[in-house]
């Protein structure tokens, strides 16, 4: 069946991975309403597949996406942006892992919808920054904060008050870059990256995000707790002994997700 969507495609490159496809190319995939919407609703359906482990977001060779679209945040007013990116905020939602495969520009709500991706693979063409402030506005989509937990201070502040671009090197030497591959096999590794995380045991998957997520949103002490909290739950799923008894057989296991 053909996609219903006008702004994205989706696909399921191999078994067990969602591959959304950003496709505004007059417009270097900027990001409107209706790409929310799209992304979002592709997302959600990926989610709740019990046949799909891992979900990919990349764009085109030349953008990931170059910003929230800027013809359309020209004409909102206040009263406009209240719930202007909700969409955004639930895909950071989601529990099945997101993997960005970023090529090219990464820049504004580009660079904020990679960064809300668990994995971020990009392509020695790739291009970071948060130029909002040349518009007059900041980050709007947790650039300003998910930057900042991923790069420090020294170099969030930089790049925002600047609105400097940064390359794919100084973004991977400041962390916020996964991995950097060449940019002829951006989407085979990052599916490959996505088909290895859908072959392990779902909701271990899940616990595993949330508590490392946790890490941005709690001190030390709570986060072990939370953590701790998680491993014992492995305890009472079928994975967890099918997991540590393949390891003994010397076989793969075999997970089924209960
Ligand atoms: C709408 C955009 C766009 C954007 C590019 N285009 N970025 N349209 N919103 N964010 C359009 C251009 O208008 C142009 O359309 C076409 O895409 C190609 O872009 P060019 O500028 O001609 O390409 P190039 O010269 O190669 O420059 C590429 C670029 C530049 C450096 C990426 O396009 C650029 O600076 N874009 C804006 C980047 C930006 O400021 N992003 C942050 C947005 S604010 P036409 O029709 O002329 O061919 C943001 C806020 C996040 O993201 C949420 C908080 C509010």
């Amino acid at each position: 069946t053909p996609d219903p969507y006008t702004s994205i495609r989706t696909e399921v490159p191999v078994p067990g991975v969602g591959l959304i496809r950003l496709e505004r190319p007059k417009a270097l995939n900027a990001l409107n309403q209706a790409v929310q919407a799209e992304v979002l609703a592709a997302a959600s359906a990926f989610d709740t597949d019990p046949e799909i482990g891992a979900i990919v977001v990349t764009g085109s060779e030349r953008a990931f996406a170059a910003g929230a679209d800027i013809a359309e945040m020209a004409a909102l007013d206040y009263s406009d942006t209240e719930r202007l990116f909700d969409g955004w905020d639930r895909l950071a939602q989601l529990g099945t892992p997101l993997v960005a495969a970023v090529s090219g520009y990464a820049l504004g709500g580009g660079c904020e919808l990679a960064m809300l991706c668990d994995v971020l693979i990009a392509a020695d063409t790739a291009v970071f920054g948060q130029p909002e402030i040349n518009l007059g506005i900041l980050p709007g989509i947790g650039g300003s904060q998910r930057l900042a937990h991923a790069v420090g201070k020294a170099k969030a502040m930089d790049l925002v008050l600047t609105g400097r671009t940064m390359d794919v090197h100084e973004a991977e030497r400041a962390g916020l870059v996964s991995r950097i591959v060449p940019a002829t096999d951006l989407l085979d590794e990052a599916v490959a990256v996505a088909a290895t995380i859908a072959s392990k045991s779902k909701p271990a998957v899940l616990a595993a995000k949330q508590a490392v997520n946790r890490a941005f949103e709690t001190g030390l002490t709570e986060g072990v707790r939370f953590e701790r909290a998680l491993f014992r739950g492995r305890f009472a799923t079928m994975d967890r002994a099918e997991g540590m008894a393949a390891f003994l057989e010397k076989r793969e296991p075999r997970f089924t997700d209960r």
